[in-house]
C-alpha cells in the first residue's frame, strides 16, 4: 500500500493503534500520534531524534475541545481562538491533569491549536482526541511543506503521509504564551504581534528566544540547511558572491529583490511579498541545499513585522553554521 495517500480511514486507525502518521497543515507538516497514548508521542520522539523535554504541539478539531487539555483557560484564549482558528496560532496554556508528561515535556503548560487544513481538520473529526505533533523533519533540520519533503526527511521511520499538498503559510505557527503576567510571543508567525493586539486590546510581548529551554523551536541553531547559510544586504551579497565564485566555489544565492547574473552563481528568486516569501522559503532552501554548495548567500528582507517571521528563520538557519 502506497505510504503517501489521502485515505482518512487509514489514518485514524493507525493513530487508533498507536501508528506515527505524517499530516498536512496550513503552515508545515507534522508527525501525529495520539496524544493522550505516551508510547506513540515517544515513537515521534525517536522517529525525529528529538530530546525528550521538548514539549509538543497538541492539535486539537475545535476550540471546545481546549479544556480537554488545558486548565484555568483564560478569557484571552478563547478570545484568539475565536478570531484566527482554525489557524496558525498556538496557545500555550496551563495543562489539565492527565496530560501525558511526554506531550509537555514535563512541564505544567501545554501548546494547543486548531490547523487551517481541510483534510487534516476532518481527520481530528473522525479521531475524536487531540494529536501531538512536531514538524516532520529530523531534530534541528528545516521543516516540510511538502509531501515529498516528508518522505527525503523521515523516509521509512513512519507509517502513512497524508498527502494534503504543498502548505499554504510555509512557516511554522505563531505561539503566544498565555500563562504569564502579559500575553508574549514565543515564535513569530503569519499571525503577527499586532493582530493579536488587535484582538486581545492589549499590548503583547515578543520574548527574545534566547531562553530556549521553553521553546526549542527558538534555539538559535534551528531550521538549518546542512549548507552554510550567509545573510547579507544586496550588495555585499554579490560581492561576496563574485569573490566565492574567483576562489572556485559553487555559490547558490537567494534573493526577492531584482534578479541579476554573475557567472558561477545560481540564483533562485523568490516573490517581494513576506506571505508568498514565507511559503516557498523552506522547499528553495531545501533545494538549494540537494544542489551541494559550498554556501547559500541569502539576500537580508525588511526589518519591518510583516517579515519578521520570515526573518526568524532566516536568521536561525544562518546561526546554525557560525
Ligand atoms: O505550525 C506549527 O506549529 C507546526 C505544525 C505541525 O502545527 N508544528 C511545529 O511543532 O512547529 P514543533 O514541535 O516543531 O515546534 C513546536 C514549538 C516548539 O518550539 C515547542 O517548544 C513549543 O512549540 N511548545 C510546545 N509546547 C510548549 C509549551 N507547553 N510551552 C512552551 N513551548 C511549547
Ligand atoms: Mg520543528
Amino acid at each position: 500500500m502506497p505510504r503517501i495517500s489521502t485515505d482518512l480511514d487509514r489514518a485514524v486507525a493507525l493513530l487508533r493503534a498507536g501508528g506515527v502518521v505524517a499530516i498536512p497543515t496550513e503552515t508545515v507538516y507534522g508527525l501525529a500520534a495520539d496524544a493522550r497514548n505516551p508510547a506513540a508521542v515517544r515513537r515521534v520522539f525517536a522517529i525525529k531524534g528529538r530530546p525528550a523535554d521538548h514539549p509538543l504541539i497538541v492539535h486539537i478539531a475545535a476550540a471546545e475541545a481546549m479544556p480537554e487539555w488545558a486548565r484555568d483557560i483564560p478569557e484571552a484564549a478563547w478570545r484568539l481562538a475565536r478570531h484566527f482558528w482554525p489557524g496558525p496560532l498556538t496557545l500555550i496554556l496551563q495543562r489539565a491533569p492527565g496530560v501525558p508528561d511526554e506531550v509537555t515535556g514535563g512541564q505544567n503548560t501545554v501548546g494547543l491549536r486548531v490547523p487551517d487544513h481541510p483534510l487534516t481538520l476532518e481527520l481530528l473529526r473522525r479521531f475524536g482526541g487531540g494529536l501531538a505533533a512536531p514538524s516532520a523533519n529530523r531534530f534541528g533540520r528545516i521543516s516540510p511543506t511538502r509531501p515529498e519533503h516528508v518522505v527525503a526527511e523521515l523516509d521509512e521511520a513512519i507509517d502513512l503521509i497524508l498527502d494534503g499538498g504543498p502548505c499554504s503559510v510555509g512557516v511554522e505557527s505563531t505561539i503566544v504564551d498565555l500563562t504569564g503576567r502579559r500575553p508574549t510571543v514565543l515564535r513569530p508567525g503569519r499571525v503577527s504581534l499586532e493582530a493579536l493586539e488587535h484582538v486581545l486590546g492589549e499590548p503583547v510581548a515578543l520574548s527574545t528566544g534566547e531562553d530556549g529551554v521553553r521553546a526549542p523551536g527558538t534555539l538559535a541553531a534551528h531550521y538549518a540547511p546542512a549548507t552554510p547559510v550567509l545573510l547579507l544586504p544586496l550588495e555585499r551579497l554579490w560581492e561576496e558572491a563574485a569573490r566565492r565564485v574567483a576562489a572556485g566555489e559553487r555559490v547558490g544565492v537567494l534573493t526577492y529583490g531584482l534578479p541579476r547574473t554573475c557567472p558561477g552563481v545560481f540564483v533562485l528568486r523568490l516573490p517581494g511579498q513576506p506571505a508568498a516569501y514565507a511559503r516557498e522559503l523552506y522547499a528553495a532552501l531545501r533545494a538549494m541545499d540537494e544542489a551541494g554548495y559550498a554556501c547559500i548567500l541569502v539576500e537580508t528582507v525588511p526589518e519591518t513585522s510583516e517579515w519578521l517571521a520570515v526573518a526568524n528563520r532566516l536568521k536561525r538557519a544562518a546561526t546554525a553554521h557560525r
